[in-house]
């Protein structure tokens, strides 16, 4: 592994995303590219997933940039890893560690690089935590989503209430410091209160990072099957919006700031990796269905997990699709993922914008502007789809 930029909060660099597609079961609510009961795949994937990360590291950028970039033949230094899913720690914590390693072999990941991995509260202990803080893993991201029995329940979560504070509690003894808590809010069957524990648990819990969703109602999921047919609620956006700034007086009151729409954090806390996606960056996406972006040129890999792993283990490539973006498309997005930072984003990232509508948006008090940077005030982060279109020049 290789130096990178020394502090905490400092600009993100180039990412690594791999993809776990396993799950013990489903959760009713999710649309992610995930399957159940696929387990005896797990050893062929991974054998495939290597492969495809070396192929991928040999390539280097060139292969991966848009023609005429100027990319040049070396990689940048990786400054965060994250492996995701799906649920990754139903890989034998030997076989991510190794993951994890051969990353820091084929491509040049920092050595004070952010190195996540995504957790279902039932699936870590103390030992096979301390097998990924072996291979340098140093933040690990739990999926609470709730600490209400029948709110566990509506969300089909198989934990019990308090398996996410023994993973927190397991993750510190392993010696993993940097702990992000993932929770889901609007559930019809959560009420006030549910949403409150919540929030204090998470708080006390100590963690120094809180994802706080919103639950939506995905298409083609069990739970979307579930409202069409009468038998569960949708969730009600009014709700939503009262759990939000609730969320947000509660975290804030913990000692955590919020940083963008949905995350919160301690100083010194915040998830490099994933600013990276907002702001823009470049990040590579091994895995199947994984995404990358880089210099403009964004791809995916083919999502089905014995086909993804058929292309790698034959040497061939895994993407299923890619574009190029023009300048304005590439301008709009930084737009509008910059405005769901609270930092904004820099306007020499996203010129030329609307004049007149920053100026509408000012007197109107959606939109702040030092002169460097666009913000949005809290009142207007709800509207921030509508401020990026109001804002975003097209050719
Ligand atoms: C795909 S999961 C992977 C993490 C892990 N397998 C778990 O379930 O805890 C990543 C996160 O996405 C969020 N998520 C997934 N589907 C969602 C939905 N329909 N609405 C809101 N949040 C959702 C959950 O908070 C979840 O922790």
């Amino acid at each position: 592994m290789r130096a990178g930029p020394a502090g905490p909060e400092r600009p993100a660099g180039a990412g690594l995303y791999l993809h776990v597609p396993f799950c013990r079961h489903r959760c009713g609510y999710c649309d992610f590219n995930t399957y159940a009961g696929l387990d005896e795949q797990i050893p062929r994937y991974v054998a495939a997933l290597r492969a495809d990360l070396v192929r991928v590291a040999a390539g280097g950028p060139r292969a991966v940039a848009p023609p005429g970039s100027g990319a040049g033949p070396a990689w940048p230094v990786f400054t965060s890893v994250f492996v995701g899913g799906g649920t990754p720690t139903l890989l034998p914590a030997a076989d991510l560690a190794g993951l994890v390693r051969l990353a820091g072999q084929v491509l040049p990941v920092a050595d004070d690089a952010e190195v996540t991995v995504e957790a279902n509260p039932e699936t870590v202990t103390v030992d096979s935590l301390a097998v990924l803080a072996g291979a340098g893993i140093n933040r690990v991201s739990i999926g609470a989503q709730s600490f209400a029995p029948r709110v566990l329940a509506f969300l089909d979560r198989r934990h019990d209430p308090r398996a996410p504070l023994r993973a927190v509690e397991a993750a510190r003894a392993a010696g993993i410091a940097r702990v992000s808590l993932d929770l889901v809010y609007g559930a019809p069957a959560e009420d006030d209160a549910d949403w409150r524990d919540a929030l204090d648990a998470a708080v006390g819990a100590g963690v120094g990072h809180v994802s706080a969703y919103a639950l939506t109602l995905e298409p083609g999921t069990p739970y979307a099957r579930r409202v069409r047919a009468g038998v569960q609620a949708a969730p009600d956006d009014d709700v939503q919006a009262v759990r939000m700034r609730v969320a947000d007086e509660r975290l804030a009151a913990g000692g955590l700031e919020r940083y963008e729409i949905s995350n919160w954090a301690r100083p010194g806390s915040r998830c490099r990796h994933n600013l990276t996606y907002w702001t823009g960056g470049d990040y590579l996406g091994v895995g199947a269905g994984a995404h990358g972006h880089w210099a403009g040129r964004r791809w995916w890999s083919l999502r089905s997990p014995s086909r993804y792993a058929d292309a790698a283990l034959a040497g061939d490539r895994t993407t299923a699709g890619d574009e190029v973006l023009d300048a304005a498309t590439r301008r709009t997005e930084r737009l509008m993922m910059g405005l769901r930072l609270s930092d904004g984003v820099p306007r020499e990232r996203v010129v030329p914008v609307d004049e007149d509508q920053v100026r509408l948006l000012l007197g109107a008090g959606l939109l702040d502007d030092d002169g460097t940077r666009l913000r949005l005030p809290p009142r207007a982060r709800p509207l921030a789809g509508d401020v990026t279109a109001r804002l975003a020049v097209c050719p």
